[in-house]
């Protein structure tokens, strides 16, 4: 057995605005784990495709040098070398880029190797679309974090009023509906849920409700 593979994982997929980030992160926080935030690293290369539209994604996949931090309010940060782009990567011409380029399969490989170097002790709660399915296949405890189409975009909504940004509530219900079915439509590792996966839909529940039943899930996990 490698040391990658006695390192516990947690995977937690779904599509956008299911609350599988709020949610994987505090997991993370809970356990003291390591923390992916997988659609960053898809969003990043969708930034960098929009500022060079001439060259291949995939390439500037396999140049993308990005680490997370965390702001001193606890706000996670995405930075690419030396430029904080976490305000950038979630705009939602950004969130329409990282989709097209994640249905590369060129684009896919070039950050499978990125991913898996996160899986690092203690653990690892890892957040994405293929985390159960294809990038840790073999996570001790998998999720998948499923809401209604509706919720999905109220959620983004006032997230996006929030930051102070534009939002109209039937635009972002056709962004996500569309997002919805590039991905799950796409034939390099499509939105599903892997078989051994607990599915859970938040629609009507709140994030620590949500949190509770992953932690419960790893303690069965743990201790079976
Ligand atoms: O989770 P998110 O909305 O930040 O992800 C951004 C895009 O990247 C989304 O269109 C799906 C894609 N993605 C993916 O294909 N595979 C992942 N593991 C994570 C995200």
């Amino acid at each position: 057995m490698s040391s990658a593979e006695s390192v516990p994982v947690i995977t937690v997929d779904g599509p956008s605005g299911s609350g599988k980030g709020t949610v994987a992160l505090a997991v993370a926080r809970s356990l003291g784990w390591n923390f992916l935030d997988s659609g960053a690293l898809y969003r990043v290369v969708g930034l960098l495709s929009l500022r060079h539209p001439s060259k291949p994604a995939a390439e500037l996949a396999r140049g993308v040098e990005l680490h997370f931090e965390q702001a001193a309010d606890g706000t996670p940060q995405v930075w690419l070398g030396d430029e904080d782009v976490s305000a950038a990567i979630r705009s939602e011409s950004v969130s329409q880029a990282a989709s097209k380029v994640a249905a590369d399969p060129r684009v896919r490989s070039a950050l499978v190797q990125a991913q898996r170097d996160f899986c690092r002790f203690p653990g690892l709660v890892a957040d994405g679309r293929d985390m159960g399915t294809v990038i840790f296949s073999d996570a001790g405890v998998k999720v998948f974090l499923t809401a209604s189409v509706e919720e999905r975009a109220r959620r983004r909504h006032k997230q996006l009023i929030g930051k102070g940004q534009s939002a109209n509530l039937g635009d972002l219900l056709r962004d996500i509906g569309e997002r919805d079915r590039r991905d799950r439509e796409r034939s390099a590792a499509p939105l599903r849920p892997a078989d051994d996966a607990l599915m859970i839909d938040s629609t009507a529940l709140d994030v620590p409700t949500v949190v509770q039943q992953i932690l419960s899930q790893r303690a069965l996990v743990a201790t079976g």
